[in-house]
C-alpha cells in the first residue's frame, strides 16, 4: 500500500460565474520515503495538488488516501491530528508569522507537531544560525524561504510538501536546501517538492509532470537522475 494515493482526483473552482479546472482525473501513488518532484508550468495545478494531499483543500471528485485511510472519511479530529503530526508544508508564499522572529516561527512548528527537534539547530542547518532573532521583515526573500523550510523540517513529520523551495534562492543556497531535503528523505521522510525548473527536477527519484491539471509524465528524471553536486541552473 502506497503512503499517498490519489484516485480520479479533480479540483474545480468556481469564480465569477466561470469554472476553472485546476486538476482533472489525477491518479497517483507515492511510496513512503520517496523524493518526488512535481514539475510543470505556472497554473498547471501544482499548488492545488499539494494542498489536496495536505488536507488543506478537498477534491471536487475522486479520493485521496493516506496510509490507506480516506481523507474524506476522516473525522474532524483525525484531520486535525493529520495536519499537525503527519504533514508539514513549505508554502510558496512562505506564510511566516510577521510578529514572530525566525526562531519563534520555527519553534511554533516544533510545538504544533510535538517535535523534539531544536529550532535553533534546524535554522543553523539551513544557514540561518546568525539570523535567529530577526523578524521576517528583517530577512531577505531567500532567508524567509529558508525559515519556512526550517519550520517544516523541524516538525519531524513524516510527509513534507514543499512548494518551490528553491524558487527564491541563489544556486549555492538552493543546492544546500536540496541536499537537506534529500538527507531527510533518505532518513525516511516522504518529500514532495514542486518546481517549474527542469534542472532541479533531475535530482529527484521520480518526476511527476503536470500539464493543464493532468499528469502527463511519471517516472525517473529525463536524461537520468543527477547528483546534486552536478546540478547547474
Ligand atoms: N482558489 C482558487 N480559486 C480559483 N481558481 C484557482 C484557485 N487556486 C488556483 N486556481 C486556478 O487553478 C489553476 C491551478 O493553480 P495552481 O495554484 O495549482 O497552479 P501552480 O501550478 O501552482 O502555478 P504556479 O507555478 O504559478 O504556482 C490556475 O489556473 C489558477 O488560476
Ligand atoms: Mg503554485
Amino acid at each position: 500500500m502506497a503512503l499517498i494515493e490519489l484516485q480520479g482526483v479533480a479540483r474545480r473552482y468556481e469564480v465569477g460565474g466561470g469554472v476553472v479546472t485546476a486538476l482533472r482525473e489525477v491518479d497517483l501513488e507515492v511510496e513512503a520515503g520517496e523524493f518526488v518532484v512535481v514539475l510543470g508550468p505556472s497554473g498547471c495545478g501544482k499548488t492545488t495538488l499539494l494542498n489536496l494531499i495536505g488536507a488543506l483543500d478537498v477534491p471536487t471528485s475522486g479520493e485521496i488516501r493516506i496510509n490507506g485511510q480516506s481523507l474524506a472519511g476522516a473525522s474532524r479530529s483525525d484531520l486535525f491530528t493529520f495536519r499537525r503530526r503527519s504533514v508539514s508544508f513549505v508554502f510558496q508564499t512562505f506564510n511566516l508569522f510577521p510578529t514572530l522572529t525566525a526562531l519563534e516561527n520555527v519553534e511554533f512548528g516544533v510545538d504544533v507537531a510535538g517535535s523534539d527537534r531544536s529550532a535553533a539547530d534546524v535554522l543553523a542547518e539551513v544557514g540561518l544560525g546568525d539570523r535567529l532573532h530577526h523578524f521576517p521583515s528583517q530577512l531577505s526573500g531567500g532567508e524567509q524561504h529558508r525559515v519556512a523550510i526550517a519550520r517544516a523540517l523541524a516538525t519531524g513529520n513524516p510527509i513534507l510538501l514543499a512548494d518551490e523551495p528553491t524558487g527564491e534562492l541563489d544556486f549555492t543556497t538552493g543546492v544546500q536546501i536540496l541536499e537537506l531535503l534529500h538527507a531527510h528523505s533518505h532518513a525516511g521522510m516522504t518529500v514532495v517538492v514542486v518546481t517549474h525548473n527542469r534542472e532541479i527536477a533531475r535530482v529527484a527519484d521520480r518526476v511527476i509532470e503536470l500539464s493543464s491539471g493532468r499528469v502527463v509524465g511519471d517516472g525517473p528524471p529525463e536524461g537520468g537522475q543527477r547528483a546534486i553536486a552536478d546540478l547547474r541552473w
